[in-house]
């Protein structure tokens, strides 16, 4: 399990959750990793748990000055950044008539500007040191459609997916690969807090959306972040060179495209 050796990777938001487990598959395939969070704590405590191979540092998405400090000392302690993973991300739900402005601009800071703006940074350094790179930013399903009570989430990651398709088309020409991975409904607490409006949307007992999605799943249950991280280490990967500007749905059938 070495198909990262000698490479180095950012993962933005993975003090916990789908992040975290990346960070976990790619220090085991022999990658060093960067634990960027806003939660420093959390991610500190990661980095020591996941051991040699992983670091922490701070970063928040939507403060540019933040985002450069954090490639930049991320370029100073492992000598040039391989590949960037764009997976912080909140979720928020309300009917249309619910939704507020300061909601949606914190969605779109976070998903969308801040997928952009990492994305940029890392970018700039690897067209710089001229070895290429790749780049795999954190779509969903929620990207392929609208749902009724999540317009301003669907739309972040919608917004993912085209970010990813205009970026990958501009970047191949120095040799950075740019992907996405939409994945389903994928258990941890990410999802606690989706359930948790859902209760309060549809008025269902807690935990019972969580129960009803993992049902509705071809695949006959929810995803578990490891679910996801052989996608992440392909794309990644010498053998992802020509694969370019793609989204993947990672979901147990839950989507076709
Ligand atoms: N869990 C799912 O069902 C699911 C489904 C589809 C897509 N996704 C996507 O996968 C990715 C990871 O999801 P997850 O379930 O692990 O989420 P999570 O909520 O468990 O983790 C998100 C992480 O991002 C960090 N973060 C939040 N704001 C930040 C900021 N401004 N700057 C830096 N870090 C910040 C949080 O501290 C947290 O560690 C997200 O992009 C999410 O939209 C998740």
């Amino acid at each position: 399990m070495t198909r990262l050796a000698g490479k180095t990777a950012i993962i933005t938001g993975s003090a916990r959750g789908i992040g975290r487990a990346f960070a976990e598959r790619y220090v085991a395939e022999g990658a060093r990793v960067v634990i960027a969070d806003i939660n420093l704590e959390a991610a500190s405590k990661t980095a020591a748990e996941i051991g040699e191979g992983a670091i922490a540092l701070p970063i928040d998405v939507t403060n540019q000055d933040s985002i450069e400090m954090c490639v930049r000392e991320a370029v100073t302690q492992l000598g040039g950044i391989d590949i960037l993973i764009n997976n912080a991300a909140i979720f928020t739900a309300a009917p249309i008539d619910e939704i507020t402005r300061n909601d949606y601009d914190k969605v779109f800071a976070i998903n969308v500007s801040g997928t952009l703006f990492t994305m940029q940074a890392v970018a700039r350094h690897m067209i710089e040191r001229g070895q290429g790179g790749k780049i795999i930013n954190m779509a969903s399903q929620a990207g392929r459609r609208g749902e009724s009570l999540v317009a301003v989430y669907c739309a972040s990651k919608a917004a993912v997916i085209s970010l990813t398709q205009s970026a990958g088309l501009n970047l191949i020409q120095h040799g950075i690969n740019v992907n996405a991975i939409a994945p389903g409904v994928v258990d941890g607490e990410h999802w606690d807090g989706v359930d948790a409006f859902f209760a309060k949307y549809e008025n269902k007992a807690p935990g019972q959306k969580k129960k009803e999605v993992g049902e509705a799943v071809p695949f006959g249950r929810m995803g578990t972040a490891e679910d996801l991280t052989g996608m992440a280490v392909f794309l990644a990967s010498d053998d992802a060179e020509y694969v370019v500007a793609q989204t993947y749905n990672v979901d147990g059938g839950n989507w076709m495209s």
